[in-house]
């Protein structure tokens, strides 16, 4: 069913990772082309002398965390990075379900997002997420910027962290633009909320948290107390425009961090142009890699980045690759069907499938506010344990 790709211990290749046609365009206010070569991948691996190094100079909390400064890549955490992330979002999660999940711990900080490409549930996520920490929350909408005067992305960047700006939440259709926010940035930390066809790190880390949630509560036990082991082995199926997909990226390097193995299904010209260093295997046939699945990741066509010039109809493409009801009848018992959002019912998946209880969409948007908190206060807030967050939170709750 597959042609088997080699599955290098090396990380993923970044010359691959990374459309060089979509990285920085100086002419959409971005700063002149001195500031980064839109032709030179980013390293998503680099840690020393990369923007996100922690430099021995800063002993902040998060410096001492096992990532860096900033949330760049899901390649920032590596497995123990992932593991603490959800460790920590499970807390978060509990509190999300009192009555009143408001916890004091980022009074005083001052988070900003910053979305240069639209976005519902990342940027509502991420607000949600500060407002709960107790963060001040600002939201800088492109169109009312001065951007539309022709203010580049630096001098934006430089003007917003003038403010005192704690955390910048950036997405940006350039690959690599938070990276370049992340080195002009003196004292903010920056998370990068989806960057062209790069990466979207907190979107991997709520499709993990989720699919351990569900795979643990079948078990009978609390998810915090499986770990990241539940991933070992465990099959992922992503399905759809990989080529264009952040999703699948970060997905990739989280799955195969903890340990599961990754499968791409997609039409060839839905793939990335070179597959070399990626830990994977690419399935040919939708139909026969379904019934090996243990979770079904399913992609948008990214109609934004051009995806309907690589399929000949949409029609056809859903025909080959689309989860209609028939193919889900190919899963296995207990398979879990992922989807980022936004879904295109009729498409992708059926308008049915998408309202199966297999399907975790809501599920992931849920949880996508936890695993946020708990990015969050690992780079902004961790000056405590979470567990002093927990009782910090319940004190309120008497008071
Ligand atoms: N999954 C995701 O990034 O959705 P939004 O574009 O709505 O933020």
């Amino acid at each position: 069913m597959s042609v088997t790709r080699d599955a290098p211990a090396t990380p993923i290749d970044p010359a691959s990772s990374l459309d060089p046609a979509s990285s920085i365009d100086p002419a959409s206010s971005i700063d002149p082309p001195s500031s980064i070569d839109p032709t030179a991948p980013i390293d998503p691996t680099a840690t020393v002398g990369s923007p996100n190094a922690s430099g021995t100079s800063d002993d902040s909390p998060s410096a001492r965390r096992p990532f860096g400064r900033h949330l760049l890549s899901i390649a920032d955490l590596g497995a123990e990075g992932i593991a603490e992330v959800l460790r920590v979002a499970e807390t978060f999660a509990e509190i999300e379900r009192r009555p009143n999940p408001k916890v004091p711990t980022l009074r005083g900080k001052a988070v900003a997002t910053l979305f240069f490409e639209e976005s519902t549930r990342t940027r509502l996520s991420f607000e949600t997420a500060a407002k709960r920490l107790s963060a001040d929350v600002l939201s800088f909408s492109v169109a009312n910027s001065s951007v539309k005067k022709g203010e580049s992305l630096r001098d934006t960047i430089e003007t917003i962290e003038a403010m005192g700006i704690d955390a910048l939440i950036v997405r940006h259709s350039s690959s690599g633009a938070p990276h370049q926010v992340a080195r002009w940035a003196e004292r903010a930390r920056v998370i990068n909320a989806g960057d062209g066809w790069h990466e979207h790190p907190t979107q991997a880390l709520l499709d993990c948290f989720t699919v351990r949630q569900v795979l643990a509560e079948r078990a009978g036990r609390d998810p915090a107390t499986v770990g990241v082991g539940v991933f070992a082995g465990l099959r992922v199926l992503i399905v759809g425009d990989i080529r264009h997909s952040r999703v699948a990226r970060s997905e990739m390097l989280a799955y195969t961090a903890l340990g599961a193995t990754v499968t791409l299904a997609a039409p060839g010209s839905l793939l990335p142009p070179s597959l070399e260093g990626w830990p994977v295997e690419v399935a040919d046939d939708l139909d026969a890699a379904l019934p090996h699945a243990d979770v079904v990741s399913l992609l948008r066509l990214q109609a934004e980045r051009g995806s309907g010039s690589f399929v000949p109809t949409l029609r056809e493409y859903t025909a080959h690759w689309g989860l209609t009801r028939d193919r889900v009848a190919r899963l296995a018992d207990g398979a879990i069907i992922t989807h980022p959002g936004p879904m295109v019912r009729g498409v992708e998946i059926a308008g049915d499938v998408a309202d199966l209880p297999m399907a975790v969409v809501t599920r992931q948007v849920t949880n996508g506010v936890a695993v946020r908190m708990a990015v969050l206060f690992l780079l902004l807030g961790a000056e405590g344990s979470v567990d002093q967050v927990v009782a910090s939170g319940e004190a309120k709750e008497t008071e």
